[in-house]
């Protein structure tokens, strides 16, 4: 960690707490369903489709689990109630992926049998390398028993072509998310130098997609968009084979140029009550996104 890395994890706590309201509120729609419906109303508007995100993870108690799936049960209903273009996406630990994996993996099957019957879809989320076997362990099974699920990949990890193979064989053919990573990890699993990160990424995106699996291409860095942009001219592939994701409130010029070029935009919503404690842990375990949004807040990028 820089030298500019540690002071900022360390001035976090003294950071008040309405400025970082002020803050989180470019990135997260607010504390309730209401708040998240109305954000996606927004997009869809936009024309960009969504995933909500119920903030909240690494919880201690089954009965924290089971509360976050009767959210995520009021959120689908929410969804398809107000008849809006979204899906889900959900972090294990937050189902109890620490706790117990079975059940871990009945708390996820409630969720994706919930989504299949509104015909929407999972999306699990990656988290950090402790999780990476257990969470595409669970996602297989699952996969196993329901199309309406998909997993994500990080491009940092050294093991991720691999993952992807292995899933691709086992399932006949997976909805994978590709990102290029967000947790701190160390360099013997993942790869610290950016440019390979960034050719990973790409490398990922071109194996998934030419053995016919559906890509959500998420990033927010232009010259990856491009390089998908060239693969899928290449490719010759058609709009319902791909889409681009980005993260609420990043990078606004870029998704509406997306939009324009006529690809399908997706949206990454986060919303909960837990926002404070989600916000300040994110910027503790990765000082760099400290850094983008004082530079977006500043205007500066
Ligand atoms: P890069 O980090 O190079 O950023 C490119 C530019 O985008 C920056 O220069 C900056 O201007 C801007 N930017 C990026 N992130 C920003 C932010 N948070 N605030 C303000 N500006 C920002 N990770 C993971 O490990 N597991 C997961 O499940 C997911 N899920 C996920 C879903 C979606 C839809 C997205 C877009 C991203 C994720 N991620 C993730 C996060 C991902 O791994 C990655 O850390 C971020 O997207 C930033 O990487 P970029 O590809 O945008 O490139």
């Amino acid at each position: 960690m820089s030298l500019f890395d540690r002071l900022v994890v360390w001035t976090i706590p003294f950071v008040p707490k309405p400025l970082m309201r002020h803050v989180a509120s470019n990135y997260i729609a607010g504390e309730t369903i209401a708040d998240a419906m109305r954000a996606v109303k927004d997009l869809n508007e936009r024309g960009c489709c969504a995933t909500l995100d119920v903030l909240g993870e690494f919880i201690t108690k089954n009965e924290e689990a089971e509360a976050a799936v009767d959210e995520y049960l009021k959120l689908l209903d929410a969804i398809q109630a107000e008849q809006l273009d979204a899906n889900v996406s959900v972090k294990l630990t937050m189902l109890g992926l620490k706790l117990d994996l079975d059940f871990c993996l009945q708390n996820v099957r409630k969720l994706v049998q919930r989504a299949k019957e509104l015909n929407t879809f999972v999306r699990i989320d990656m988290e950090d390398s402790s999780c990476t076997t257990d969470t595409l362990g669970i996602y297989s099974k699952i996969r196993k028993e329901f199309d309406d699920v998909g997993f994500v990949i990080q491009a940092y990890m050294r093991r991720s072509l691999n993952d992807i193979q292995q899933q691709a064989a086992d399932h006949k053919h997976v909805n994978v998310r590709v990102c290029k990573g967000i947790y701190v990890e160390s360099r013997d699993i993942a790869y610290k130098d950016m440019a390979i990160v960034n050719a990973n990424f790409n490398w990922l995106v071109e194996e998934l997609l030419k053995n016919g699996n559906y890509v959500g291409v998420a990033t927010h860095d232009e010259k990856l968009v491009w390089a998908t942009y060239k693969l899928i001219h290449d490719l010759k592939l058609p709009k319902d084979k791909f889409e681009f994701q980005m993260l609420l409130g990043v990078d606004e010029q870029l998704r509406d140029l997306i939009v324009k070029d006529g690809y399908k935009l997706r949206i990454y919503v986060p919303y909960g009550q837990r926002w404070y404690e989600y916000s300040t842990r994110r910027l503790k375990e990765n000082p760099r996104i400290a850094t983008y949004v004082l530079k977006s807040w500043l205007g500066l990028s």
